[in-house]
């Protein structure tokens, strides 16, 4: 039982109100967004999560999913109801215990209305059970899980979790996971972090993963398939996991070729941004038709056209790179996307150099050189290029143009300081652009925002390219 305290003063006035507890009429709904305005449903207000818990079935013949989501989270207001965005049936809701009091609105929200009010501060344990076919899920037109004819797979950006788990879906609010899955025996589940164990009965094998650093929920990840599975440990004794579909046809010696690789690229990435963020390494590639590769956290996601060509293991680069400037390091707002895509494309470029393909000037000259100033590319600002735009070129080429002025502005060793800097220092974080220049001011000791003014907020063609040789 929680009750406020009322200050002596507002005695008088409060014995008026003694039929109705102080708490209810103080106590207001969460907002049904957090508060983001390139997805203004994306997320929620009232409350912070710590840990999903998900014990989920799958099978994969009918599409159904089922199970339930344990939720721990504090409530940051007085909090008479909350949302969790989520776009599968639910079936029962309990809030600490009781039987909570649920509603859909819109495509997206799920309302919470526990029977008594939650005070500021409060923990709260919420437990959500429900069912579904999640490709049938559509939110704003879209669906995120990608059925495949073995199984399906949940990994986009921004939004994928409200596919398959109801949660508080904005980077902002990150939590660890543990998530068990079960499926029909010869069938796997993939999933985020350290797979703790398996087993198998009644037909049914269920795997858990745990994914124990902070995570925003669209780096949660749940593919189901049949899959080969390698195994490994780095030297510092990290677990290796990657997982390949067994119908990749043409690509799958390509993928192996590249992903088989990530312990050596994750090790040359410690050397430019430190210690690798998180508690396991892998990849994974399902059989979609996808060419785009994605984040999620410890172990991406590759699109199998990725290696239509061969190996790739720039995408490698790209995706083990976000794991520190993406996963760890988070977007504030998605308008911070630079945050993430200037500087995986920026690794990419880091990679050539070291592989002797182009030095990242030689790359920068190019992308400068190539995109003709009447291109859409110099409209786009990366630095907020609004949410049709989050994912355009301009964010990731110029994006990363912008990092090699800097580089040029700075000189070699403030910028490598820079990148291995900030993500210990934002480590398991949220930062926007503006937070990543102070940053870069801070340790150059130099006035930048001129420079990135002209690489991430202007319009049109810059004047010069990246200047070379300015500083070093
Ligand atoms: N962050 C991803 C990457 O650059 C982008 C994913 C874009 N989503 C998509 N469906 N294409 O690695
Ligand atoms: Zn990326």
């Amino acid at each position: 039982m929680h009750r406020r305290l009322i200050a002596p003063g507002a005695l008088a006035a409060s014995l008026v109100l003694l039929a109705i507890p102080a708490s209810a009429a103080d106590f207001l709904p969460g907002a049904p967004g957090a508060g983001d305005p390139y997805y203004p449903d994306a997320g929620n207000g009232g409350y912070d999560v710590s840990h999903y818990d998900l014990r989920l079935k799958y099978q994969p013949k009918t599409d159904l999913l089922e199970g339930t989501a344990t939720i721990q989270a504090t409530a940051t207001q007085d909090l008479s109801r909350f949302n969790l965005d989520f776009g599968l049936k639910v079936s029962e809701v309990r809030v600490n215990g009781k039987k909570a009091a649920f509603a859909r609105s819109g495509e997206q929200e799920l309302e919470v209305t526990p029977k008594t009010g939650l005070p500021k501060g409060s923990s709260l344990s919420v437990v959500v059970r429900y069912a579904g076919k999640p490709s049938e899920v559509k939110i704003h037109g879209f669906t995120a899980w990608q059925r495949t004819p073995d199984g399906g797979v949940a990994a986009q950006e921004p939004e994928s979790s409200a596919w398959w788990f109801p949660g508080n879906d904005h980077p902002r609010d990150k939590a660890t996971y543990d998530v068990s899955v079960s499926v029909p025996d010869g069938t796997q589940a993939i999933s985020n972090g350290v797979l703790q164990s398996q087993s198998s009965k009644l037909g049914w094998t269920r795997f858990n993963w745990r994914s124990n650093k902070p995570q925003a929920t669209y780096l949660a990840t749940l593919a189901v398939g049949k899959f080969d599975i390698t195994t490994d440990k780095t030297e510092n004794g990290l677990p290796v996991l990657n997982a390949y579909s067994k119908d990749l046809g043409d690509n799958a010696g390509a993928a192996r070729a590249s992903i088989e690789r990530t312990t050596e690229v994750a090790e040359w990435l410690e050397e430019v941004f430190g210690k690798y963020p998180f508690n396991a390494l892998g990849g994974y590639v399902p059989n979609v038709p996808a060419s785009y590769a994605l984040e999620t956290q410890t172990r991406p996601f590759y699109g199998p056209k990725a290696f239509a060509n061969g190996s790739n293991v720039s995408i490698v680069v790209h995706e083990l790179a976000h794991q520190w400037y993406g996963d760890s390091v988070s977007v504030d707002g998605w308008k911070d996307i630079w945050v993430n895509e200037g500087f995986a494309r920026y690794s990419q470029w880091l990679w050539s150099e070291k592989e002797g393909e182009g030095t990242a000037q030689e790359l920068a000259d190019y992308v400068y050189a190539n995109n003709a100033a009447d291109s859409p590319f110099w409209q786009v600002k990366p630095g907020d290029p609004g949410p049709d735009n989050q994912f355009h070129i301009a964010v990731y080429d110029r994006g990363a143009l912008a990092l090699q002025a800097l580089r040029n502005e700075i000189g070699d060793k403030a910028f490598f300081r820079i990148l291995k800097g900030w993500p210990k220092e934002r480590a398991y974080g949220n930062a926007t652009v503006r937070d990543f220049v102070t940053y870069a001011e801070k340790v150059s000791g130099k006035p930048l925002s001129a420079l990135f003014d002209t690489w991430l907020y202007q319009t049109g063609k810059p004047g010069a390219p990246a200047a070379r040789d300015a500083g070093v």
